[in-house]
């Protein structure tokens, strides 16, 4: 996205009656570094869950998605999720994308000396307003990798609409290969999203300072606190960031007075189903869908077929 379209984004957010801010300014160099601790962290599961999925079925996987595919990989970040699986799948290109361009390209440098077989081509890209790729994307044999449960940053029907897209960039021969976090125990997922050390509180804080460059803002971090919990009525995870006390906050082209206690909606994280999710497939026009879960079913793993 080009720098006015995101500052008209990020205005708008923070005008809105709820001031809101799309989850993808979580991640600037130190947003990525900063969730690749939370990966780390005992309460944060699904990173661990999904990689254990993964390793126990790798090879029916494997069977499933075959080999020698043009592996696209939603939301690269640091690839490391790509790079476990591409001894299983032997992918022929290796095109990761991630809206955290510098954070990329050092990932990127150091697996094309480790895979010199594998063409590599990493994209700087939004992916969330358009999936258009470059020419030099070959077309055939395309396996779409989003794993994470990132789909989840998004509502179910934003979810449909993009995985709508993936399948229509697949071509015939195509499919997905996505991880989701599912329903659970509260307690769990509260957890997961407000950490005892406060990694991921300085996650979502580190988003002010992300946006105080971004748009010249004035956000002081002291004034902000992390909330993270899950809402059940929503079936989503929320993480806000709450004003400690009034503050007024200047940027660029506004300004905006916020009451001790409102709140900054920075992230919803959908969990969902083993049905619904299936069904979200199929609506956005997959064929065939294998999936794999864990023994506590915390989280799934699905290959589905563009026919
Ligand atoms: C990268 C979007 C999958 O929703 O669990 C982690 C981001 N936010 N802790 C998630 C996140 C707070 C994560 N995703």
């Amino acid at each position: 996205m080009d720098p006015k379209a995101t500052r008209s984004e990020l205005d708008r957010g923070l005008r809105a009656p709820v001031a809101t801010i799309a989850a993808k300014y979580l991640y600037d160099a130190l947003g990525s570094k900063l969730f690749e601790a939370i990966c780390e962290l005992p309460e944060y599961y699904p990173t661990r869950t999904e990689g254990s999925i993964f390793s126990t079925h790798l090879s029916d996987i494997a069977r499933s998605t075959g080999r020698g595919a043009t592996f696209i990989d939603l939301g690269a970040g640091n690839c490391a999720k790509a790079e476990s699986l591409f001894h299983a799948l032997q992918p022929t290109q290796y095109v990761p994308i991630d809206i955290s361009v510098d954070f990329l390209r050092d990932a990127v440098e150091r697996l094309r000396y480790r895979y010199p077989m594998i063409r590599m081509m990493g994209i700087g890209m939004d992916f969330s307003h358009s999936l258009e790729l470059p020419q030099s994307v070959r077309r055939e044999k395309r396996l779409f990798f989003y794993p994470g449960s990132s789909i989840g940053n998004f509502s179910p029907e934003e979810a449909a609409g993009l995985l709508g897209q993936v399948r229509d960039a697949c071509g015939a021969d195509g499919g997905l290969l996505i991880g989701v976090d599912l329903l659970k125990d509260k307690a769990v997922l509260d957890a997961a999203y407000d950490d005892a050390i406060g990694v991921t509180a300085a996650f979502n804080l580190n988003m002010l300072r992300h946006l105080n460059g971004l748009i010249d803002a004035d956000f002081d971090v002291a004034d902000w606190k992390h909330r993270g919990f899950f809402n059940e009525a929503m079936g989503r995870v929320e993480m806000h960031l709450e004003a400690r006390r009034s503050v007024t906050v200047r940027w660029r082209d506004g300004m905006r007075h916020f009451h001790q206690g409102e709140r900054i909606h920075t992230e919803n994280s959908y969990k969902y189903t083993r049905h619904d999710f299936l069904q979200l497939l199929e609506r956005a026009g997959f064929g065939t869908v294998r999936a794999w879960t864990d023994a506590r079913e915390w989280f799934m793993v699905c290959h589905a077929r563009a026919l």
